[in-house]
């Protein structure tokens, strides 16, 4: 497989110190406003990627859910790898790509798991199937075949019918990333892409330019 003759310009934009916002989350909220407005499926989709016991990556797509109170919401079962990776090392590397507009932003922060109280008043907002879904699925483990599963989903589907409450599965629920770090990555001609890193230092956000 030959890829070295793919190669984009980016003109889109540039990200200059003069128009910037002082604070991170204000950026976040004007870059992720401008890439909704695109109308593009999974706009909220992140790149989480977590560290297991043995210091080995990995990398997977979730869905921000919210951005709250300093806080990046997404939600998934505690017992999948992730969730046990957090575990060990509660810290996440988080990416956004909006390819559309030459964007990356890069987060990095510590992670705690939000109240089961607020994660039930997500679940309970969820569609029956995906409701189900959370319920059925020991995600991450692995299971003999496609029917196995198909069948414990009818089995809960049986139990909870279509109209009753679905009971939130004991080890699924929210984890929020409180950001250390952010990064604003905007493509430029040349490959003089604007690189703009916002620090946490004793409470206040700093403000770098890195090379490109
Ligand atoms: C577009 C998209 C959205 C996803 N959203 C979520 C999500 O919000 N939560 C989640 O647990 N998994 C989500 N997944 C599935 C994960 O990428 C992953 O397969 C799953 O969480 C298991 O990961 P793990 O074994 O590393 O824990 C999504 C996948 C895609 C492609």
């Amino acid at each position: 497989m030959d890829l070295h003759n793919i190669r984009e310009s980016y003109k889109f934009d540039s990200l200059l110190e003069s128009n910037l916002e002082s604070n991170p989350f204000d950026q976040f909220q004007h870059w992720y406003q401008s890439y909704a407005e695109l109308r593009i499926k999974d706009s909220n989709a992140m790149a989480i990627a977590t560290v297991d016991s043995q210091g080995n990556p990995s990398n997977r797509i979730v869905l921000l859910k919210a951005v709250e109170d300093g806080e990046f919401i997404f939600f998934t079962n505690y017992g999948s790898a992730k969730g046990q990776d957090l575990l060990i090392n509660p810290i996440v590397s988080a990416l956004f790509f909006w390819r559309e507009q030459e964007r990356q932003v890069r987060i990095q922060g510590k992670v705690v798991r939000i109240s089961k109280e607020k994660s039930e008043a997500y679940f309970a907002t969820r569609p029956y199937l995906s409701q189900i879904g959370a319920a059925a699925s020991e995600q991450s483990q692995p299971i003999d075949d496609r029917s196995t599963l198909e069948t414990k989903f009818a089995k809960f589907q049986h139990e909870y019918p279509e109209g009753s409450t679905v009971p939130m599965p004991e080890n699924w629920g929210g984890f929020a990333i409180q950001p250390l770090s952010f990064e604003f990555w905007q493509g430029r001609e040349g490959r003089l892409h604007d690189r703009i890193v916002y620090m946490l230092e004793r409470s206040e956000w700093t403000i770098s330019r890195l090379e490109p």
